[in-house]
């Protein structure tokens, strides 16, 4: 029996390298009447409609024209418990987590919470065209359990893990070393590697982890090298601070991680703002990856992230959205914001490497690149369409583009949920 095909037809637009300037066009492939076809949640193959539609006479078309076919989103660094803290005002990185952030996570221990806010969560995801993110969940079990079950349900391929903290927090958010390595256990054995979920070992950051918990943490990531691994570094002045008084013997902050094994390759490191040259180094020399979050940086005020100062010593850099400290789901804005970070600095992002980034870029930091991230015949079926025009402002400055890098500025600059036509998870669309 063969099964089901289909044929979206529109403007495909893959990456398959990241484009060094703004005129290399040997970065991506652009296909004006393009297509892909799908079955079996994989792309079959990629080219344009005139060919496909001969390939695969039987299959049934889906017209996107002229909407833009480009893969999904990735968002590498955001927090499933924080769908209710997005938008808090007034305060700065640690008063923000005390009075916003850590009541609303106490809830997660619900079962029943943690399900309904899942399911919002990922309406969020798709809604805003990603298809791939990598989620801190709250202390709890049961939050991961809830998360890792809707990905599941729809089939999204997801990266995630409980945060191990066991200090600097209510009562109700702190685990203990010998729960946190228990919990994570389970969690690894139940949901690594099944169907499309991947796990990460998720120390919080070094203020909520005690010494004792960044060494189960360490031996976390021997027994499971194949995990990933993700915390937070130096996004802010007082954490910087804090952390050094918790941690007198380390070098530097990163070093809190680094002496207890954590710093492989595997590691997102979000925010990575202010660094000290030696911690650069280690970055350098392991191939840990940070992680650029702009709305969230500029939200909290913690600073500007040094894109292209860590780029040049071969660092690759990740970007994501940082709910709920960000301020959109939305890659596009992620994007926006992030252009006006870098045009702080003198430092550019033209659109295709921005472009690049938030889809094939990501999944590069994520090792995942062969699987989604492209649009290159063999990957995961994860596609979001977008609409150039969605907006009356969009459509009026769409009128004066000529280029496709014109149209993509546009849409990362004026783009949000508005312009995602539909999504795709694994072939499916996520859209009614
Ligand atoms: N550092 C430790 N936890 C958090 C968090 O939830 N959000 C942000 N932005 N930084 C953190
Ligand atoms: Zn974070």
């Amino acid at each position: 029996m063969t099964s089901k095909q289909t044929l979206l037809r529109g403007r495909v637009l893959s990456f398959t390298a990241e484009p060094q300037d703004p005129q290399d066009t040997s970065a991506y492939e652009f296909i004006e009447d393009g297509a892909l076809l799908v079955a079996d949640g994989m792309i079959l193959a990629k080219g344009s409609y005139g060919d496909l539609a001969q390939q695969a006479a039987d299959a049934e078309v889906i017209d996107h024209r002229p909407n833009i076919l480009m893969a999904g989103f990735i968002d590498t660094h955001l927090h499933f418990p924080q769908v209710q803290v997005i938008a808090s005002w007034g305060s700065q990185l640690l008063e923000w987590l005390n009075n916003y952030t850590f009541p609303e996570e106490v809830r997660f221990a619900d079962a029943g919470h943690s399900a309904e806010m899942a399911g919002h969560f990922f309406d969020l995801l798709t809604s805003h065209g990603t298809t791939t993110a990598v989620a801190y969940c709250s202390v709890h079990k049961t939050s991961a359990e809830a998360y890792f079950t809707e990905a599941a349900r729809r089939n999204m391929r997801m990266i995630g893990g409980k945060v191990l903290m066991d200090r600097n927090a209510p009562e109700g958010l702190l685990d203990t070393p010998v729960s946190g390595y228990d919990d994570t256990k389970e969690l690894i054995a139940k949901y690594h590697g099944k169907g499309r979920g991947m796990y990460a070992i998720t120390p919080r950051f070094a203020i909520t982890s005690t010494a004792g918990q960044m060494e189960i943490a360490g031996a976390l990531v021997q027994e499971h090298p194949d995990c990933y691994v993700q915390t937070h570094l130096s996004e802010n002045h007082d954490e910087i601070a804090f952390t050094a008084e918790l941690y007198p013997q380390a070098r530097d902050y990163l070093d809190v991680y680094q002496s207890y094994g954590l710093l492989t390759e595997k590691m997102l490191l979000g925010h990575s703002i202010h660094l000290q040259p030696r911690e650069i180094d280690a970055l350098a020399e392991t191939k840990a990856k940070p992680v650029f979050c702009p709305t969230s940086n500029l939200f909290l005020g913690s600073g500007l992230f040094d894109d292209a100062g860590l780029r040049g010593r071969g660092i690759t850099n990740a970007i994501a959205t940082d709910i709920g400290a960000g301020t959109s789901y939305s890659m596009l804005q992620t994007l926006n914001e992030g252009y006006k970070v870098l045009q702080l600095q003198n430092q550019k992002l033209h659109p295709l490497r921005a472009f690049h980034w938030i889809t094939r870029g990501n999944a590069v930091a994520l090792g995942l690149e062969d699987k989604v991230g492209t649009l290159e015949a063999g990957t995961e079926a994860d596609i979001v369409v977008l609409d150039s025009r969605a907006t009356h402002a969009m459509d009026l400055r769409m009128q004066r583009a000529e280029t496709l890098s014109e149209e993509l500025f546009i849409l990362q600059t004026l783009g949000d949920d508005r312009s995602i036509v539909q999504t795709y998870v694994a072939g499916q669309p996520m859209k009614a």
